[in-house]
């Protein structure tokens, strides 16, 4: 959810304004998703790296967060949307902690979609927390090493209870993954925009979708092999 800062900076405004409009963006893409019969949607809100900010753009990304999870709970629960986490969120203070968990335990059965917030996130710090509990497996005795695969890597990631990952929208022109689900991409379609964050709506949302329906996904096969795979599935 790239652009935050430069939307601001383009209007003359503090850069935290940036962040408050993109906070109307989650909502509105958040809504049209669970319209659209989106199955998972994941947005990157707080990067690992992220907590090297200024203190009061921290300390404010913070406050929107809680705010955000206090406002959100009601319609979260009625929409039947699941709310989880991907991250180091032991790191978040208790003002974003407290209502963090509750929606989490609150919102644990709803099945209709499910809204996963990268909160202290970071792709390599992910795999890096695989590696650690699969090291610590083996040195215990519990698992012999010629048995990692990666459906057992994956099965330790944070992200284990998402489906895979279809398509990746990155936001402001920037063309980097930035640590962003780095195992879970290998296959997934990338979608970049110059549209800012705040700036990001259905509109653009419809637009990613439908350029995703028209990627052929080829998971290594030759053209004509995932014709007959279509095919045969139809
Ligand atoms: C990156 O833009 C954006 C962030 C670091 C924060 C994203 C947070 C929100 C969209 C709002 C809060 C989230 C939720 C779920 C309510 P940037 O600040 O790096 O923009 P720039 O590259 O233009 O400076």
């Amino acid at each position: 959810m790239d652009g935050n800062g430069r939307w601001a900076l383009k209007r003359g405004l503090p850069r935290f304004e940036g962040h408050n409009r993109g906070a109307d963006s989650v909502r509105e893409v958040t809504r049209a998703c669970r319209r659209l019969g989106v199955r998972a949607l994941t947005l990157y809100a707080f990067s690992e790296q992220n907590w090297n900010r200024p203190v009061a753009e921290v300390a404010s990304l913070m406050a929107l967060l809680r705010r955000y999870l206090l406002e959100e709970r009601a319609e979260i629960m009625e929409n039947d949307i699941r709310l989880t986490t991907i991250g180091r969120t032991s790191r978040l203070p208790d003002s974003v902690a407290d209502p963090l968990q509750e929606l989490i335990r609150d919102s644990a059965g709803n099945r209709s979609m499910d809204l996963c917030l990268a909160l202290s996130y970071g792709g390599q710090e992910e795999i890096g927390d695989a590696v650690r509990r699969l090291m610590h497996q083996v040195a215990r005795g519990e698992l012999d090493p010629d048995s990692v695969d990666e459906e057992r890597i994956g099965r330790l990631l944070w992200s284990a209870h998402l489906p895979p990952l279809d398509l990746l929208i990155r936001t402001s022109g920037e063309l980097r993954l930035s640590n962003f689900m780095l195992w879970q991409a290998a296959y997934s379609e990338l979608f970049f925009t110059k549209t800012l964050w705040p700036d990001f709506g259905e509109d653009d949302l419809k637009e990613a979708l439908d350029a995703f329906r028209h990627r052929e996904r080829r998971f290594g096969r030759t053209d004509e092999q995932v014709e007959v795979l279509l095919q045969a599935n139809d």
